[in-house]
């Protein structure tokens, strides 16, 4: 469905699309407290006191509470060993009463990211990470999916954006989202054709400009600019910044798109903060109750 530029684009409601998947999981949560169950339990490790991680983790805790799950943070400083680390994996890994934990990045740099993915066991890889998740999904076997990627597959599917044989475009080609984004994208059901850019990427304006999708994940505050879009895209914008100003606050928030100028020719754009942001903690929350179910290996 496109729209003309007289019409104004629909805002995606990430908050209220979070909200109503929540209320979901929280009803089938108090069934299993109903029925005699123990509540789903979620660990996430935090290591070191990197603002953003904090209150990342805060946040999911928080979330993970309101719809009845029990949830635990193990909280390490900067200094602890890969090795520490990696025992820690190894005993959530063995505890029963744990479905599902995430190990929150970035992890300093003296502990090998990959490794410490790589020893996460794959039933409890909430995150989607692990590859043997990651190469599950690329087989459209039953998979833990990647928290961004597929809350973005939810905003696009319940807001009604056609997605069947049309050019998707993804900005930015990280292991967290613009990777997995573009095998959810070009699945079977989802059926776009996609095009992944990145920073070696040529006539990036020219290719966002043939796009009727673009799911922007550069890290880049505006980097999507008025001209490089056409009348009726569809735009989901993963981006978060916090940029100084006047203001009270001292700052605002933005995402990866100029919105002011951009949103006038969207036919759906998501906004910042509101579209994204809410649904990446659903997903991990739906992750989490699938481990607890043992839906994806049995
Ligand atoms: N750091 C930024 N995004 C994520 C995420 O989705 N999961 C974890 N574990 N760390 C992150």
């Amino acid at each position: 469905m496109t729209q003309t530029n007289n019409t104004k684009p629909i805002l995606i409601d990430g908050k209220l699309i979070a909200k109503t998947l929540k209320d979901e999981i929280k009803a089938e949560v108090a069934q299993l407290l109903d029925s005699g169950k123990r509540p789903p339990h979620l660990v996430a490790i935090l290591v070191g006191d990197d603002g953003a991680s904090q209150s990342y983790v805060k946040s999911k805790e928080k979330q993970a509470k309101e719809v009845g799950f029990m949830s635990s943070v193990y909280r390490f400083p900067d200094t602890i060993t890969e090795k520490e680390l990696l025992e820690t994996l190894d005993f959530l890994n063995n505890d029963p009463e744990v479905d599902g934990y995430i190990v929150q990045l970035p992890l300093p740099k003296h502990i090998n990211a990959k490794k410490v993915i790589e020893r996460v066991d794959p039933r409890k890889d909430v995150d989607g990470f692990h590859p043997s998740n990651a190469g599950r999904m690329l087989l459209s076997m039953p998979a833990y999916l990647p928290a961004t990627p597929f809350g973005i597959v939810k905003l696009i599917e319940r807001s009604g954006i056609e997605t069947s044989g049309k050019n998707c475009v993804i900005l930015g080609r990280s292991d967290i989202v613009g990777t997995p984004m573009a095998v959810l994208m070009s699945r079977k059901g989802v059926d776009c054709t996609v095009t992944l850019c990145h920073t070696k990427t040529q006539n990036v304006k020219e290719i966002c400009r043939n796009a009727d999708i673009i799911i922007a994940a550069v890290g880049q505050p505006h980097f999507v600019t008025e001209d490089m879009v056409k009348e009726g895209v569809a735009i989901i914008d993963v981006g978060i910044h916090r940029i100084k100003d006047d203001s009270e606050k001292g700052y605002y928030v933005t995402g990866d798109v100029d919105f002011e100028h951009v949103a006038p020719k969207c036919s759906y754009i998501t906004p910042v903060p509101g579209g994204v942001g809410p649904m990446t903690i659903v997903s991990l929350l739906t992750n989490t109750l699938k481990a607890y179910k043992k839906e994806i290996y049995d």
